[in-house]
Order: structure tokens, then C-alpha cells, then sequence
């Protein structure tokens, strides 16, 4: 894994375990989509004085544009045994600390998700 924690500031007040749990299942999703190969990049960056970036990256298959618009939704999976609830979890958390979470991603290359939190 490469990390790059940049952001000077990066305390987020908040719910710990629901951080935590955002954090998990972005960190699971890319385990699964790269299996035993792939490169897992970490970053911090800061936008101004408040708004922290946290981006998550994988080399994993990248999503595709159909589904780009369909993920965050509750149940929505392509797995056979997804549940399709993570990245709905993410949002949920992500958006009750005033923040929000995008995704990039290019078929074939890789996916990034960002979660935006505001700084104290
Ligand atoms: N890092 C990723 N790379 C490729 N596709 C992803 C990634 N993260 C999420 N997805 C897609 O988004 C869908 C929904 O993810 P999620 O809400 O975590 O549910 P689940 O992991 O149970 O399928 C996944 O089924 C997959 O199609
Ligand atoms: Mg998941």
C-alpha cells in the first residue's frame, strides 16, 4: 500500500466507529476488486482550510459507466454474494458528518473513491 498524507489537519470530529466502518468497507471493496494483485494508494489532501480529501485508489477492474451512477444505492452489487449496502453505508456516514463521497474510475485501470470531510 502507498500512502500520501499530505493534509497538515486531518481531525475530523465525528462517530468513530461509523469513520471507521466507512473506511473499512472502502478499503474491502478494493481488496475485492484487485484479488491477489494491485496496487492500493492511500492519500490526505486539504482543499482550503476545511475540507479534507481522502482518496482511496485501486488497480482493481474499474467500474462501468452504466453502473457508475447506480452504486451508492442500497442493495446495488454485482457480486454474487454482495449485499450491496457498503458504499450506501459510506454515504450515509460521509454526508451525516457534512461531508460527501465521489468515485473515478476508468474501465480497465482502476477505481478512486474520495471522501470529503470537513476539518476542525
Ligand atoms: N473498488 C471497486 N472497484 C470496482 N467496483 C467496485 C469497487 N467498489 C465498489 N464497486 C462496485 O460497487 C458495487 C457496490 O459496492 P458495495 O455497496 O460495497 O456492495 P458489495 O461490496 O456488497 O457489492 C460492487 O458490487 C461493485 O460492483
Ligand atoms: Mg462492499
Amino acid at each position: 500500500m502507498q500512502k500520501d498524507f499530505h493534509a497538515a489537519n486531518d481531525r475530523v470530529r465525528g462517530d468513530e466507529s461509523q469513520l471507521q466502518q466507512a473506511f473499512m468497507n472502502l478499503l474491502l471493496n478494493a481488496a475485492e476488486a484487485m484479488g491477489n494483485h494491485g496496487q492500493l494508494w492511500v492519500a490526505t489532501e486539504l482543499f482550503g482550510e476545511r475540507r479534507l480529501k481522502i482518496f482511496i485508489r485501486d488497480t482493481g477492474p474499474g467500474i462501468a459507466t452504466e453502473n457508475l451512477t447506480r452504486l451508492f444505492e442500497p442493495f446495488f452489487t454485482t457480486k454474487r454474494h454482495g449485499t450491496g449496502l457498503g458504499l450506501a453505508i459510506c454515504q450515509r456516514v460521509a454526508e451525516e458528518h457534512l461531508g460527501g463521497i465521489e468515485v473515478q474510475s476508468e474501465l480497465g485501470h482502476g477505481s478512486t473513491f474520495i471522501i470529503t470531510l470537513p476539518v476542525e
